[in-house]
């Protein structure tokens, strides 16, 4: 019985990973760029958003094995491209300061009412989840940043 549940899972498992390749999501070409190009940030804010963040607003997505599962790598597809399309760490130092300071307001936003990261991926990812000291590191992180930026003057 045990070896027929094993043979069973197996080839669930195969035919599962067969499916995916048509959804597999690709690494992005700027996978190893450095994030956040030009912004001033301490490094506890900064290893907190590489660990919660980054995945879903950066091209270092860290893509895991169940990642190229379906329906796994559907969803991840999905949220990852959307995710970078609002905002994404590795084109930081190509964005106008008018939109670096509308990002930092909406970070600032999303961690104060705890909408990010999304729950669908803390529910897989729990470490992802921040502390309300972390969540308030980041807010105040993006305060400073705004500033500094706005006092850098007209670029
Ligand atoms: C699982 C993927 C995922 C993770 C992880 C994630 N996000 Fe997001 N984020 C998204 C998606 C998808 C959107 C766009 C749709 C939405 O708002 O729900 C988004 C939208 C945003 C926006 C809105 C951008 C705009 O200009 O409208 C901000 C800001 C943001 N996320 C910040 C964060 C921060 C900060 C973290 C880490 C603490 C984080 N996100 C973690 C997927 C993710």
């Amino acid at each position: 019985m045990k070896r027929l549940i094993g043979v069973l899972f197996g080839a669930l498992a195969a035919g599962a990973g067969v499916a995916s390749v048509a959804t597999r999501p690709a690494p992005a070409p700027g996978a190893s760029a450095p994030l956040l190009v030009g912004a001033r940030v301490d490094p506890a804010v900064f290893a907190t958003l590489r660990r919660s963040c980054v995945d879903c607003h950066s091209e270092a997505t860290r893509f895991r094995w169940y990642s190229y599962v379906w329906p796994v790598s559907t969803w991840t597809t999905k949220h990852v491209a959307e995710g970078r399309l609002h905002l994404n760490f590795s084109r930081w130092a190509e964005y106008s300061k008018w939109r670096k300071e509308r990002s930092l307001s909406e970070i600032a936003n999303q961690v104060e009412d705890g909408d990010m990261p999304l729950r669908q991926y803390t529910w897989m990812h729990p470490d992802a989840k921040l502390t309300p000291r972390e969540a308030r590191a980041i807010f105040s992180w993006t305060q400073r940043e705004r500033l500094r930026l706005i006092n850098e003057g007209d670029r």
